[in-house]
């Protein structure tokens, strides 16, 4: 298990007969800090499941999990704009959203010294306690709010994962240089990028490369080799995105 602040928060893989055989989902479960016998969080269900071609195959319907480690996805996407040539210092950095996924960009965003990092988001009560964690290093607005202009835009609100776009003023995006979704698909744009190309933003990219670069971590921390992120990002882009 990994220890997050409130518990061992464990993954493991389950099995069951059905129709077809024999399936492995993963799922997750929470057990008490001084006794990690103890469950203090049930599963919801299922946490992942395989899906799509990892049905197929001589074992098909499996899904492992090797080599997780607790760390939020900031570091992954700091290597990957810096792989994607995108300077975060010195420039003016819009989040959309405060969830999770904003929280984790944060703090590794911050040290690359931004010249402004604000944060959007339709619940703008969950955007001002955020940046208050930061006093005056992170400002917190309301999407009527956008006036200005952002060199970097990264859409950090689930959205994209139901095919809906997060209310940014098309004048404020069009003007972005570069524009990151930290969602992504196998195939073809998210709608965010797609919507950023349409604008005219230059650079658009999706979250790929900054999971590829959290992989690259973890496989560093278990294995103590470090793999070359640009040849993994590549070669599993071959793979995976055919
Ligand atoms: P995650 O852990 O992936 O960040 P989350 O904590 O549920 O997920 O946060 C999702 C974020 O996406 C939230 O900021 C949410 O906005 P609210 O705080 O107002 O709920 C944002 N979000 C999700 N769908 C959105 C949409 N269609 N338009 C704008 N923001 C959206």
């Amino acid at each position: 298990p990994i220890k997050p602040p409130r518990g061992w928060l464990h993954l493991a893989h389950g099995v069951r007969g059905c129709a077809s055989g024999l399936r492995y989902v993963l799922y997750m479960y929470v057990t008490a800090l001084e006794d990690p016998t103890r469950v203090i969080a049930q599963p919801g269900g299922f946490f992942m499941a395989p899906e799509g071609w990892e049905y197929v195959g001589d074992v098909m319907n499996v899904l492992f999990s090797n080599g997780w480690i607790c760390d939020p996805d900031g570091r992954g996407l700091v290597s990957d704009l810096k792989r994607l040539n995108c300077a975060i210092k010195d420039r003016s950095v819009l989040i959309i959203g405060a969830g999770g996924a904003c929280r984790g960009i944060l703090l590794p965003l911050l040290n690359e010294s931004p010249e402004s990092l604000t944060i959007v988001n339709r619940t703008l009560l969950k955007a001002r306690a955020l940046a208050e964690k930061y006093a005056d290093r992170v400002t917190a607005l309301s999407f009527d709010e956008l006036e200005e202009r952002f060199d970097v835009i990264i859409n950090a609100t689930s959205a994209s994962l139901r095919q809906e776009l997060p209310q940014v003023p098309s004048r404020v995006l069009k003007e972005a240089d570069f524009a990151y979704d930290l969602m992504y698909q196998r195939t073809g744009d998210t709608i965010f990028c797609a919507r950023a190309r349409e604008l005219g933003v230059t650079h658009v990219a999706d979250g790929f490369g900054m999971l590829v670069g959290q992989a690259v971590l973890s496989f560093e921390l278990w294995r103590g080799v470090a793999p070359d992120f640009m040849q993994a990002c590549t070669e599993l882009e071959a793979v995976l995105r055919k």
